[in-house]
């Protein structure tokens, strides 16, 4: 039985250097976030339809909206959670095994998704009553 929990996620502040010209903000693998980065992708002009609705087995990741904003409900078949990311240095640390829904997108939104893994479609859950089936293992 898989034993993550909503609880395990958390929205961390990412390191932030700020002078006179700005802001640069810096996420190292393995440590600022506890994994080694083997993907990025992100989601931009998005439409008002949702994204996500799906779980993955084993991938870590971090979440950040680099522009605008956006909801991430986080669901381990028990508890939900729902996490609104809208800086560039907060990003949303998701652990295995969870749900994920993604929606109210603001307009220009931009979500940067820091992965542990390669992309690998048998870590995808994308039916709900799978899901669920999967966590009571
Ligand atoms: P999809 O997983 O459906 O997006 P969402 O995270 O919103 O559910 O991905 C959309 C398409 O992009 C799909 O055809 C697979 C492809 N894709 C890759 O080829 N590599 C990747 O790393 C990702 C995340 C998606």
């Amino acid at each position: 039985m898989l034993r993550t929990t909503v609880n395990d996620c958390k929205i961390i502040d990412i390191r932030k250097y700020t002078d006179n010209r700005g802001y640069l903000s810096v996420i190292e693998g393995g440590i600022d976030i506890p994994f080694e980065i083997k993907r990025i992708y992100y989601l931009y002009m998005v439409p008002e339809a949702a994204r996500g609705a799906h779980a993955h087995k084993h991938l870590q990741q971090l979440l950040v909206a680099t522009s605008g904003s956006v909801d991430i409900t986080l669901d381990d078949g028990t508890n939900k959670k729902t996490f609104h990311l809208d800086r560039p240095w907060k990003g949303l640390l998701v652990v295995p095994g969870l749900w994920r829904d993604l929606d109210n997108f603001s307009g220009g939104t931009v979500l940067l998704c820091l992965a542990s893994e390669h992309y690998e479609t048998n870590d995808y859950i994308r039916d709900y009553d799978k899901f669920i089936k999967y966590r009571k293992g």
